[in-house]
């Protein structure tokens, strides 16, 4: 059928709408983008701030966001460790002697999960993936390590039975979903090695028997009892991991025959159980350790483990198998 001027005038109008359409979505296009990529850039660099020692309070300042507004910005879960894990990269170097304990617990696995695998402290070369909820320790992990999912325990995203073992090191303490963490790792591998403490003995370190009680009491709560794992994976194997006395790794009992060591904050801000009690406490029990240091007591009842090359003080690997 013959097409009449109208028609022809009606399509040039529609024409007309059409490339105004396309063109207005275009620019919404790209403002979209330039928006997720200046977002993208504005978290990196409150990661990055927050890395360097910025607090959340001085980012939402140069913000003009309140503190729980720059909070809010960062992946949930992660808030814990993007305080604590500030200066983890420089006070947390993995110790030969730990690391070799906790790769030949792995044993013949050929591929591990890493949970809660923070910088990549322990991570053995077969790892084909690493969980962990922050991105300040992801930030700190050193290039060449494996993939990270920025998610929990208790999700991890791989298919069932999909690696040999999984590694959970110093991290389960931290886990606010112990059972579906554990269900996940039952379901995705067939061995486990979790390096972690027994506080029965731990209660008994000096640095918080006679100094920071209130950690003691934190970790009676937060610390998970080896039969909660040994019941949790039944004929689980519990192996004793002696403290060096030079241990790499400032976690809380690194410096047992190195008590000065406490009294730098770089060294207890790398181990989070200063984080969990308050600033009264930490100064009575600083100023009693100074003084003790000072007046020699502190020698005269701990002076014995000056002889000493290794201390057990509760670190255990908790390593189960299962099909
Ligand atoms: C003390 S760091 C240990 C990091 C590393 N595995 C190591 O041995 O150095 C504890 C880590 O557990 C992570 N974490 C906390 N809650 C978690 C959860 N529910 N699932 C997995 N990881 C978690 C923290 O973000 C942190 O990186």
């Amino acid at each position: 059928m013959a097409r009449t001027r109208h028609d022809r005038a009606d399509e040039g109008v529609l024409q007309e709408h059409v490339d105004r359409l396309r063109a207005a979505d275009h620019v919404l296009a790209w403002v979209g983008g330039e928006v997720q990529r200046a977002r993208a850039a504005r978290d990196e660099a409150i990661r990055e701030a927050v890395a360097a020692g910025l607090s959340l309070r001085q980012i939402g300042g140069a913000l003009g966001l309140s503190a729980e507004g720059v909070r809010a910005t960062l992946p949930p879960g992660s808030a814990k460790y993007d305080r604590l894990g500030a200066t983890y990269a420089s006070t947390r170097q993995a110790d030969p002697r730990v690391q070799a304990a906790i790769w030949d617990a792995l044993g013949d696995a050929r591929s591990v999960v890493n949970v809660g695998a923070g910088a990549g402290s322990y991570e053995p070369p077969q790892t084909i993936l690493a969980v962990e909820p922050s991105l300040v320790m992801i930030a700190q992990r050193p290039s060449g390590l494996a993939p990270v999912a920025v998610t929990t325990a208790a999700r991890i995203p791989l298919p069932d039975g999909a690696v040999d073992a999984a590694l959970c090191s110093l991290t389960i303490h931290h886990w606010d979903d112990l059972d579906a963490g554990f269900a996940e790792i039952r379901r995705v591998a067939r061995r486990v090695v979790i390096f972690t403490w027994d506080q029965q003995v731990y209660r008994d370190y000096w640095l918080v028997k006679d100094y920071f009680p209130g950690i003691a009491a934190y970790d009676d709560e937060r610390a998970v009892p080896i039969a909660r794992l040994a019941e949790a994976f039944p004929g689980a194997r519990v192996i004793p991991v002696p403290v060096p006395h030079d241990c790499t790794d400032g976690f809380l009992g690194a410096f047992w025959r190195r008590p000065e060591a406490y009294l730098d904050p770089l060294v207890r801000a790398g181990a989070s159980g200063f984080s969990t009690v308050g600033d009264q406490e930490t100064e009575e029990g600083l100023q009693r350790l100074v003084d003790d240091l000072g007046t020699g007591e502190w020698r005269r009842k701990y002076g014995h483990l000056l002889e000493q090359d290794a201390a057990d003080l509760g670190y255990r690997l908790v390593v189960a198998d299962w099909e």
